[in-house]
Protein backbone atom coordinates (compact mmCIF):
# COMPACT_ATOMS: atom_id res chain seq x y z
CA UNK A 1 0.00 0.00 0.00
CA UNK A 2 2.84 2.15 1.05
CA UNK A 3 4.90 1.74 -2.03
CA UNK A 4 1.44 2.06 -4.10
CA UNK A 5 0.98 5.71 -2.47
CA UNK A 6 4.53 6.89 -2.80
CA UNK A 7 3.97 5.98 -6.65
CA UNK A 8 0.79 7.91 -6.98
CA UNK A 9 2.49 10.64 -5.26
CA UNK A 10 5.67 10.63 -7.95
CA UNK A 11 3.19 10.34 -10.70
CA UNK A 12 1.22 13.59 -9.54
CA UNK A 13 4.57 15.56 -8.96
CA UNK A 14 5.58 14.61 -12.53
CA UNK A 15 2.46 15.74 -13.69
CA UNK A 16 2.46 19.28 -11.84
CA UNK A 17 5.67 19.44 -13.96
CA UNK A 18 4.45 18.54 -16.79
CA UNK A 19 1.12 21.11 -16.39
CA UNK A 20 3.63 23.84 -15.64
CA UNK A 21 5.68 23.77 -18.92
CA UNK A 22 2.39 23.13 -20.61
CA UNK A 23 1.18 26.86 -19.54
CA UNK A 24 4.74 28.56 -19.89
CA UNK A 25 5.03 27.51 -23.80
CA UNK A 26 2.94 27.74 -26.41
CA UNK A 27 3.42 25.99 -29.19
CA UNK A 28 4.41 27.38 -32.79
CA UNK A 29 3.09 26.40 -36.02
CA UNK A 30 6.11 25.33 -37.91
CA UNK A 31 6.03 25.04 -41.77
CA UNK A 32 9.06 26.21 -44.16
CA UNK A 33 7.86 24.98 -47.37
CA UNK A 34 5.05 27.89 -46.79
CA UNK A 35 6.72 30.33 -48.64
CA UNK A 36 4.46 33.85 -48.29
CA UNK A 37 5.01 33.19 -44.66
CA UNK A 38 8.43 33.16 -44.74
CA UNK A 39 8.57 36.34 -46.67
CA UNK A 40 6.18 37.57 -44.62
CA UNK A 41 8.91 36.85 -41.73
CA UNK A 42 12.34 38.31 -43.63
CA UNK A 43 9.97 40.98 -44.06
CA UNK A 44 9.13 42.06 -40.16
CA UNK A 45 12.38 40.48 -38.97
CA UNK A 46 14.16 43.34 -41.19
CA UNK A 47 11.29 45.81 -39.90
CA UNK A 48 11.52 45.25 -36.10
CA UNK A 49 14.49 42.80 -35.12
CA UNK A 50 17.13 44.25 -37.51
CA UNK A 51 17.70 47.42 -36.14
CA UNK A 52 19.59 45.54 -33.27
CA UNK A 53 19.66 41.89 -33.96
CA UNK A 54 21.95 40.68 -37.00
CA UNK A 55 21.16 37.31 -38.51
CA UNK A 56 24.69 37.33 -40.51
CA UNK A 57 24.45 33.51 -41.95
CA UNK A 58 21.49 34.72 -44.22
CA UNK A 59 21.61 37.09 -47.49
CA UNK A 60 18.52 38.54 -49.29
CA UNK A 61 20.19 36.34 -51.97
CA UNK A 62 19.76 33.26 -50.50
CA UNK A 63 15.68 34.34 -49.53
CA UNK A 64 14.89 35.06 -53.27
CA UNK A 65 15.86 31.44 -54.11
CA UNK A 66 14.81 29.37 -52.02
CA UNK A 67 11.34 31.41 -51.76
CA UNK A 68 11.86 31.93 -55.81
CA UNK A 69 10.56 35.43 -55.95
CA UNK A 70 12.36 37.73 -58.35
CA UNK A 71 15.93 39.52 -56.68
CA UNK A 72 14.68 43.14 -57.17
CA UNK A 73 11.34 42.49 -55.71
CA UNK A 74 13.19 41.56 -52.49
CA UNK A 75 15.32 44.57 -52.41
CA UNK A 76 12.76 46.32 -52.63
CA UNK A 77 10.13 44.54 -50.52
CA UNK A 78 12.09 43.13 -47.68
CA UNK A 79 15.72 44.75 -47.86
CA UNK A 80 16.52 48.07 -45.74
CA UNK A 81 17.02 50.54 -48.06
CA UNK A 82 20.27 50.84 -50.01
CA UNK A 83 21.37 47.31 -49.49
CA UNK A 84 22.53 44.98 -51.90
CA UNK A 85 21.26 41.38 -52.87
CA UNK A 86 24.47 39.70 -51.93
CA UNK A 87 24.53 41.67 -48.22
CA UNK A 88 24.16 39.06 -45.43
CA UNK A 89 21.43 40.97 -43.12
CA UNK A 90 23.47 42.56 -41.13
CA UNK A 91 22.53 45.09 -38.26
CA UNK A 92 23.93 48.86 -38.04
CA UNK A 93 24.12 49.03 -34.79
CA UNK A 94 27.36 48.90 -33.30
CA UNK A 95 28.50 47.55 -29.90
CA UNK A 96 29.73 50.18 -28.02
CA UNK A 97 26.01 51.81 -28.45
CA UNK A 98 24.61 48.55 -27.63
CA UNK A 99 26.64 47.99 -24.20
CA UNK A 100 25.56 51.94 -23.28
CA UNK A 101 22.02 51.28 -24.39
CA UNK A 102 21.49 47.58 -23.05
CA UNK A 103 24.14 46.70 -20.68
CA UNK A 104 24.80 43.65 -22.83
CA UNK A 105 24.94 43.07 -26.85
CA UNK A 106 21.88 41.95 -28.61
CA UNK A 107 22.88 38.32 -29.95
CA UNK A 108 23.04 37.06 -33.90
CA UNK A 109 20.13 35.21 -34.27
CA UNK A 110 21.04 33.12 -37.23
CA UNK A 111 20.70 29.79 -35.20
CA UNK A 112 18.41 30.92 -31.99
CA UNK A 113 15.65 28.85 -33.19
CA UNK A 114 18.27 26.15 -32.84
CA UNK A 115 19.59 26.81 -29.65
CA UNK A 116 16.76 28.13 -27.88
CA UNK A 117 13.78 26.32 -29.98
CA UNK A 118 10.72 27.50 -31.99
CA UNK A 119 7.93 27.20 -29.31
CA UNK A 120 10.75 29.24 -26.92
CA UNK A 121 11.05 31.76 -29.59
CA UNK A 122 7.49 31.87 -29.67
CA UNK A 123 6.62 32.42 -25.99
CA UNK A 124 8.86 34.70 -25.43
CA UNK A 125 7.87 37.33 -28.35
CA UNK A 126 4.51 37.30 -26.78
CA UNK A 127 5.53 37.05 -23.32
CA UNK A 128 5.99 40.78 -22.15
CA UNK A 129 4.43 42.71 -19.55
CA UNK A 130 4.26 45.96 -18.01
CA UNK A 131 6.46 46.30 -15.40
CA UNK A 132 7.52 50.06 -13.80
CA UNK A 133 10.91 48.69 -12.37
CA UNK A 134 12.54 47.39 -15.06
CA UNK A 135 14.53 50.16 -17.08
CA UNK A 136 12.54 50.30 -20.27
CA UNK A 137 8.82 49.53 -18.35
CA UNK A 138 8.51 46.09 -19.77
CA UNK A 139 9.43 42.30 -18.16
CA UNK A 140 9.23 39.12 -19.78
CA UNK A 141 7.75 35.98 -18.08
CA UNK A 142 10.04 33.11 -20.07
CA UNK A 143 13.24 35.02 -20.38
CA UNK A 144 12.90 37.29 -16.91
CA UNK A 145 14.59 40.74 -16.80
CA UNK A 146 15.18 40.32 -20.44
CA UNK A 147 17.44 43.39 -21.54
CA UNK A 148 15.42 43.32 -24.64
CA UNK A 149 12.77 46.36 -24.82
CA UNK A 150 9.26 44.58 -26.15
CA UNK A 151 9.98 45.32 -30.24
CA UNK A 152 6.46 44.34 -31.09
CA UNK A 153 4.31 46.39 -28.79
CA UNK A 154 2.80 48.79 -30.81
CA UNK A 155 1.30 45.73 -32.57
CA UNK A 156 0.88 43.60 -29.80
CA UNK A 157 -0.49 46.65 -27.34
CA UNK A 158 0.36 46.54 -23.87
CA UNK A 159 -0.35 43.01 -21.31
CA UNK A 160 -0.21 42.86 -17.69
CA UNK A 161 0.81 39.99 -15.43
CA UNK A 162 -1.77 38.44 -12.60
CA UNK A 163 -1.34 36.70 -10.15
CA UNK A 164 -3.83 33.13 -9.94
CA UNK A 165 -3.95 30.74 -8.01
CA UNK A 166 -4.32 26.96 -8.91
CA UNK A 167 -4.25 23.42 -7.01
CA UNK A 168 -0.61 23.69 -8.67
CA UNK A 169 0.48 26.54 -7.26
CA UNK A 170 0.80 30.02 -7.91
CA UNK A 171 1.54 31.73 -11.12
CA UNK A 172 1.28 34.53 -13.37
CA UNK A 173 -0.89 34.72 -16.35
CA UNK A 174 -0.87 37.47 -18.90
CA UNK A 175 -3.94 39.86 -20.04
CA UNK A 176 -4.33 42.57 -22.45
CA UNK A 177 -4.18 45.41 -20.69
CA UNK A 178 -4.34 48.05 -24.00
CA UNK A 179 -5.04 46.85 -27.43
CA UNK A 180 -2.53 47.26 -29.85
CA UNK A 181 -2.82 48.00 -33.64
CA UNK A 182 -3.19 44.04 -34.52
CA UNK A 183 -6.19 42.11 -33.28
CA UNK A 184 -4.99 38.95 -30.85
CA UNK A 185 -5.36 36.65 -34.10
CA UNK A 186 -3.12 39.08 -36.22
CA UNK A 187 -0.37 39.31 -34.06
CA UNK A 188 -0.33 35.12 -33.29
CA UNK A 189 -0.49 35.14 -37.26
CA UNK A 190 2.65 37.81 -37.28
CA UNK A 191 4.86 36.14 -34.58
CA UNK A 192 4.14 32.76 -35.91
CA UNK A 193 5.50 34.45 -39.67
CA UNK A 194 8.50 35.69 -37.57
CA UNK A 195 9.77 32.46 -36.11
CA UNK A 196 8.64 30.31 -39.05
CA UNK A 197 11.41 32.64 -40.96
CA UNK A 198 14.18 31.83 -38.14
CA UNK A 199 13.65 28.18 -38.19
CA UNK A 200 14.39 28.27 -41.58
CA UNK A 201 17.53 30.75 -41.47
CA UNK A 202 18.78 28.06 -38.81
CA UNK A 203 18.87 25.56 -41.30
CA UNK A 204 18.00 26.98 -44.90
CA UNK A 205 19.33 23.66 -46.44
CA UNK A 206 16.07 21.46 -44.77
CA UNK A 207 14.12 23.22 -47.76
CA UNK A 208 15.74 22.24 -50.42
CA UNK A 209 16.10 19.03 -48.37
CA UNK A 210 12.92 18.49 -48.02
CA UNK A 211 11.69 18.36 -52.08
CA UNK A 212 14.96 16.42 -52.86
CA UNK A 213 13.90 13.97 -50.41
CA UNK A 214 10.23 13.25 -52.83
CA UNK A 215 12.43 12.12 -55.59
CA UNK A 216 14.33 10.03 -53.44
CA UNK A 217 11.55 8.18 -51.88
CA UNK A 218 10.45 8.04 -56.08
CA UNK A 219 13.50 6.42 -56.80
CA UNK A 220 13.19 4.08 -53.88
CA UNK A 221 9.93 3.23 -55.01
CA UNK A 222 10.74 2.81 -58.41
CA UNK A 223 13.86 0.49 -57.31
CA UNK A 224 12.03 -1.77 -55.51
CA UNK A 225 9.62 -2.73 -58.04
CA UNK A 226 12.46 -3.61 -60.48
CA UNK A 227 14.02 -5.45 -57.85
CA UNK A 228 10.69 -7.68 -56.90
CA UNK A 229 10.49 -8.39 -60.47
CA UNK A 230 14.10 -9.43 -61.12
CA UNK A 231 13.56 -11.64 -57.72
CA UNK A 232 10.19 -13.40 -59.31
CA UNK A 233 12.29 -14.00 -62.72
CA UNK A 234 15.47 -15.44 -60.83
CA UNK A 235 13.93 -17.79 -58.70
CA UNK A 236 11.49 -19.05 -61.15
CA UNK A 237 12.82 -22.27 -61.90
CA UNK A 238 13.32 -23.33 -58.31
CA UNK A 239 9.97 -23.01 -57.24
C1 LIG B 1 16.07 47.74 -29.34
C2 LIG B 1 16.95 46.65 -29.65
C3 LIG B 1 16.34 45.30 -29.92
C4 LIG B 1 15.38 44.97 -30.86
C5 LIG B 1 14.66 45.93 -31.82
C6 LIG B 1 15.18 43.56 -30.80
N1 LIG B 1 16.00 43.01 -29.84
FE1 LIG B 1 16.15 41.06 -29.35
N2 LIG B 1 17.51 41.49 -27.93
C7 LIG B 1 17.99 42.75 -27.64
C8 LIG B 1 18.93 42.66 -26.53
C9 LIG B 1 19.69 43.82 -25.91
C10 LIG B 1 18.99 41.30 -26.17
C11 LIG B 1 19.81 40.66 -25.05
C12 LIG B 1 18.87 40.34 -23.91
C13 LIG B 1 19.55 39.74 -22.71
O1 LIG B 1 20.54 39.03 -22.86
O2 LIG B 1 19.02 39.97 -21.60
C14 LIG B 1 18.08 40.60 -27.06
C15 LIG B 1 17.82 39.23 -26.99
C16 LIG B 1 17.00 38.54 -27.86
C17 LIG B 1 16.77 37.12 -27.80
C18 LIG B 1 17.31 36.16 -26.75
C19 LIG B 1 18.62 35.64 -27.15
C20 LIG B 1 19.12 34.65 -26.14
O3 LIG B 1 18.98 33.46 -26.35
O4 LIG B 1 19.66 35.10 -25.13
C21 LIG B 1 15.93 36.82 -28.83
C22 LIG B 1 15.38 35.46 -29.20
C23 LIG B 1 15.63 38.04 -29.52
N3 LIG B 1 16.30 39.08 -28.90
C24 LIG B 1 14.79 38.13 -30.60
C25 LIG B 1 14.42 39.33 -31.19
C26 LIG B 1 13.49 39.41 -32.29
C27 LIG B 1 12.82 38.24 -32.98
C28 LIG B 1 13.34 40.74 -32.56
C29 LIG B 1 12.42 41.37 -33.59
C30 LIG B 1 11.02 41.10 -33.44
C31 LIG B 1 14.18 41.48 -31.63
N4 LIG B 1 14.82 40.58 -30.82
C32 LIG B 1 14.30 42.86 -31.61
C33 LIG B 1 17.67 43.91 -28.29
C34 LIG B 1 16.72 44.04 -29.28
Amino acid sequence: MKTLITLLLLASLSFGANAAEDIHLQKARIDINDKTSLLRGAKHFVTYCLGCHSAKYMRYLRIALDTGVNEKVVLKEIAPEGASIYDQLHSAMNKHDAEKWFGTQPPDLSLIARSRGQDWLYSYLKSYYTDTKRPFGVNNLIFPDTAMPNPLWQLQGEQHAEQRKTIWGEHAELVLAEEGSLSEREFDVMVNDLVNFLVYVGEPIKVERESMGKYVLLFFSIFFILAYLLKKEYWKDIH
